[in-house]
């Protein structure tokens, strides 16, 4: 087959966008399989290097990735979770059963303390997501201030008692997850309600002010965003304000996962996989614009003024799990395959810097589209994981479009059509970064682009691929799919020719001059 026609694109250096938000990096931990217990928190006894608990293997990785922030305890555990049970000696800490994640006993040894000092170790703000479905108002009221208030008060007191004088500094708090299942089976109305009360008793203590994001829609559900903007925006509700005159919620969210396969039981292996296997879950990766599109216009409807936020607090794959591991835990392989539905997501999102505030992966280790994978002590880093760390500079950047003057190359993938070139750009201190990802399995493509606005310098690039797109790696093993520099990035004049191999990511580096 002859080689597509080069793409051409413009990229003015001097006319920025709206700034990436640094969130739009964000993580997920859920008390789901191996993703805390065994992947996070070893526990004090463990032979694994930890701090309280924490491994440090882990942490090392992941501090390379700049994470802005880590979401937790759910997802669907969250709306199980009572957080008193979670602090304490451990010895005295009541267990329950996990229902949703392989009905296992949850001993709450990794509770409130425990996930701040992981915060502070990884040194990424925490969003913790509040028990709406089977917790009460005043239970998620008494975690805020358990967590946040300086003065003398009971749950500040009790906080003391468990060995923390300061008050932690938490921003971002999630009102329930995924209330029109696991989080309560409500009405998109009835959430609505329940949220606003909810928020209005998660009181900004001191000078704590929390950003309250209420669950929301899955996939295009669209009315359920409409539903929650309606009160959220004061729009044919009650009005948003509270007596104070602070909007009780921020942001809404949606969750988007990448899951194909004819049923929910066969999604389809992470490793094992045809060409067409591949191309239809990018298909559905690339469905993640329509998706943040449509909820973003419902959003402008409402909010003209973009002072709500839109967060996508779950994203990534979803296959079969791993044979022989317990299906409830969903621990899946991640390839090279994961790590372009990665640079996908993170073009997506740049382009959607005026009103997505925050997006988090699902989820950080051990579980769905990991970054890291664990074996007792071995850890490995997954293609994933190089993604976020070659694209970390997007973080807070000023967003720069890229203007795709010819056809974009594209391939017809069940009837739709499959856009198998995708690229984003931004700007931050003397640099600018282009993210640019070739899906065609086989043929490379030649991008040119007119770079107008500002001189730069000479480019430096990252290149993420393998010769084969099931390409993972193991844990204990020698990590095989890692990134390599780059030399098919030239500059002459103002015009950047880059050759992009088959299936790879890559990353191009522009120094600013003048
Ligand atoms: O990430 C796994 C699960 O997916 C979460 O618990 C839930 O919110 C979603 O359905």
């Amino acid at each position: 087959m002859p080689a597509p026609a080069p793409v051409n694109a413009v990229v003015d250096l001097d006319v920025t966008g709206p700034t990436i938000s640094p969130h739009v990096y964000g993580h997920f931990a859920e008390h789901l399989g191996r993703c805390i217990y065994d992947g996070f928190y070893v526990g004090e006894d463990s032979e694994v290097p930890h701090e309280g608990g924490v491994r440090l293997d882990v942490v090392e990785a992941l501090r390379a990735l700049d994470i802005p922030n880590l979401r937790w305890p759910g997802g669907c555990f969250a709306d199980e979770y009572h957080w008193m049970n979670g602090i304490g000696p451990k010895e005295d800490r009541p267990r329950m059963v996990n229902t949703h994640w392989g009905d296992v006993e949850e001993n709450n040894h990794f509770g409130t303390h425990e996930f701040m000092a992981l915060c502070e170790l990884l040194g990424t703000e925490p969003y913790v997501s509040g028990n709406v479905g089977s917790g009460t108002v005043r239970e998620m009221s008494e975690w805020v201030e358990y967590l946040t208030r300086r003065g003398d008060s009971p749950m500040a007191r009790l906080r003391r008692e468990n060995g923390r004088e300061e008050p932690w500094k938490v921003r971002f708090w999630g009102i329930g997850n995924e209330a029109w299942g696991c989080g309560g089976n409500m009405t998109a109305e009835e959430f609505a309600a329940q949220a606003r009360t909810f928020a209005t008793y998660c009181r900004d203590q001191g000078d704590n002010r929390l950003y309250r994001i209420a669950a929301g829609a899955s996939d295009d559900d669209y009315p359920w965003t409409e539903a929650l903007m309606r009160t959220v925006s004061g729009l044919g509700g009650r009005g948003a304000d509270d007596r104070h005159g602070h909007a009780p919620i921020q942001a809404v969210s949606f969750h988007y996962y990448t899951v194909t396969g004819p049923t929910w039981e066969q999604k389809g292996s992470a490793t094992d996989f045809t060409a067409e296997d591949y191309y239809r879950t990018m298909l559905k990766a690339q469905g993640m614009e329509r998706v943040l599109g449509g909820h973003a216009r419902v959003m402008d409807a409402y909010d003209p003024d973009k002072r709500i936020g839109l967060v996508c607090d779950e994203w990534g794959t979803w296959f079969d799990v791993e044979p022989g591991t317990n299906p409830g835990f969903l621990y899946q392989q991640n390839t090279l395959r994961d790590a372009l539905v990665a640079s996908l997501h993170f073009d997506v999102f740049h382009r959607f810097a005026d009103r997505l505030v925050m997006a988090n992966i699902a989820q950080t280790v051990n579980v769905l589209q990991a970054m890291v994978l664990t074996d007792g002590p071995e850890m490995v880093l997954t293609p994933t994981y190089h993604v976020f760390r070659m694209n970390r500079h997007h973080q807070g950047a000023a967003s720069l479009a890229v203007h795709v003057l010819s056809d974009t190359p594209a391939r017809e993938v069940d009837g739709q059509e499959l856009r198998t070139f995708s690229a984003s750009a931004s700007v931050r201190d003397d640099a600018a970064l282009l993210s640019l990802t070739n899906l065609d399995a086989e043929q490379p493509v030649t991008l040119v682009v007119d770079l107008r606005g500002r001189a730069v310098g000479e480019p430096a690039g990252e290149l993420l691929t393998a010769a084969e797109l099931s390409a993972h790696n193991v844990p204990g093993g020698a990590g095989a799919v890692a990134p390599r520099a780059f030399d098919g990035a030239r500059l002459e004049g103002s015009t950047l020719t880059v050759e992009l191999p088959p299936h790879s990511f890559a990353t191009v580096r522009l120094p600013l001059l003048g």
